[in-house]
């Protein structure tokens, strides 16, 4: 299942290991997830619901609980995010939640000014920011900083100072660099699952394998916890090898792992045939794409790639239903009427032994609503999203947004947001000097990516976040939006 060759990633494995699955003694490489490691090793059933339904791993990026093991001892790890380690015992899960092993739990004060909650291109560029004028901590639940970036090989467009023409991965990596440079304070491995208003800002976070409990102290907060995948209805959807279309990119360009032999890959929109073109990259067949709208919402080049590569688009199609026993054996795929309803008798059966949905994203904002900061459902932002005013602050003092968290939108956007709730962060605590100047530089970059027919759904959707920030908070609103 491993990828040996690829035309533009090198899998440089680390140092072999050896973990055990339910007593089997399994390889694996230092640097990789128990999730990956697991497939490469062929396994794809992690554990099994209450009637006994197999389970296997849908999101990759610690978001759905598809992949939940039990791990030395602790149930409920998300495999997906936690790095296999030498000698480590992985099970399936414990159908009741039991000991959850943490008597001998450690826990870790700490205080900081501004605290940025995950590490994808919008956090990192926050805490680069903040970085320059106040003190920061950065937090990420995923073993890896750079979220999403770290998994996209195709070259972004736009501007050159948010990457244009340069890879994902290695805006991520210049990102990471960056951090690392500054000597910016970080924890990986790192969720957080409380925020309690005592007087200061106050988040309770866990790394659950090394068993330590944080409790930090921040003075402003800044949210860039991104975004999870939608699901789709269909029979069959829970089967092992129904993946996320950010899953399969994690097992095959973060991993090196093949995510199956044939795939179906469900939306054409920019998503769905960059993954197509990536999954043929790693040497796995495409059998087609599907998209229930009239049009393939992507780019056109996109689009004529993979039909250069043979692989059928049909649109005005959806899944039906995914089959197997234990994982995907197959799908059937059938036309839509006007009504989006299944049109008798236009079914095909399609070989193929996994399904990557790519059909959207919803912001993440689980968290965040623990804050109090007011959360609306506007559809163009991609669902529910806290409103927050031009220098990405909400209507809770302190608390700041920025990325797909406040709008699903492209990483370049969510890089400038976040030099945005940084600097207006850190203005909010020590007084920069070319505060101004340096908004407007950022707001005319934020402009220009959000212009044309293609920035039009971002424009309708700031214009109702910013707006209804400024009727919440009974404000006069002196800017149009950015
Ligand atoms: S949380 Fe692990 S696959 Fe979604």
């Amino acid at each position: 299942m491993r990828i040996e060759e690829h035309p533009i990633l090198k899998f440089k494995r680390e140092k072999e290991i050896y973990f055990y699955y339910n007593g089997k003694k399994l390889k694996a490489y230092e640097g990789e997830t128990i999730a990956s490691a697991l497939y490469a090793n062929g396994v794809k059933v992690f554990s099994r619901s209450k009637k006994g339904r197999a389970r296997g791993f849908f999101c990759g990026i610690g978001k759905c609980s598809s992949c939940l093991m039990k791990v030395d001892g602790i149930p409920n790890i998300r495999t997906c995010i936690t790095p296999v380690r030498e000698g480590m015992i992985v099970e399936d899960n414990d159908k009741e939640i039991s000991n959850l092993g943490y008597e001998n739990g450690k826990v870790k004060k700490i205080s900081c000014e501004i605290a940025v909650v995950g590490a994808g291109p919008a956090g990192m560029s926050s805490a680069i920011e903040v970085s320059n004028y106040v003190d920061v901590l950065l937090i990420d639940e995923n073993p890896h900083v750079g979220g999403q970036l770290i998994k996209q090989t195709h070259k972004f467009f736009g501007s050159k100072e948010e990457g244009a023409g340069t890879r994902g991965i290695e805006i991520a990596n210049e990102l990471r660099k960056e951090i690392e440079e500054r000597r910016i304070r970080l924890l990986r491995n790192t969720s957080v699952i409380g925020y309690y208003d005592r007087g200061y800002k106050f988040l309770s976070a866990v790394n659950k394998l090394d068993k330590i409990l944080y409790e930090i102290e921040a003075k402003r907060i800044i949210f860039a916890t991104g975004a999870q995948e939608n699901m789709l209805l269909f029979e069959g959807n829970d089967l092992p090898g129904v993946y996320g279309a950010g899953g399969v990119q994690t097992l095959m360009n973060v991993y090196g792992v093949r995510p199956g032999k044939k795939g179906v890959i469900v939306g054409a929109g920019n998503v769905g045939l960059i993954l197509a073109y990536q999954v043929l990259q790693a040497g796995v067949g495409v059998a087609c794409i599907i998209e229930a709208m009239d049009k393939i919402g992507g780019y056109f080049v996109h689009a004529a790639k993979v039909r250069r590569c043979g692989v059928p688009i049909y649109t005005r199609h959806s899944i039906k239903e995914a089959y197997g026993r234990e994982e995907v054996e197959g799908v059937i795929i059938a036309e839509l009427n006007d009504k989006w309803e299944f049109i008798e008798g236009s079914e095909k059966k399609i070989d193929c032994d996994f399904v990557c949905i790519a059909v959207g994203l919803t912001p993440s904002s689980r968290i965040l609503s623990q804050t109090g900061a007011e959360i609306r459902f506007i559809n163009e932002a991609g669902g529910w999203v806290a409103l927050h005013n031009e220098y990405m602050e909400t209507t809770k003092e302190g608390i700041y947004v920025a990325g797909d968290l406040s709008n699903i939108e492209e990483a370049s956007t969510a890089i400038i947001e976040g030099k945005i709730a940084g600097l207006a962060c850190a203005n909010s605590i020590r007084k920069i000097d070319d505060f101004e100047e340096k908004f407007k530089k950022y707001s005319s970059q934020l402009r220009i990516f959000r212009e044309g027919y293609f920035g039009e759904r971002a424009r309708k959707a700031k214009e109702k976040i910013i707006s209804g920030y400024y009727e919440k908070m009974g404000k006069r609103r002196v800017s149009g939006v950015e």
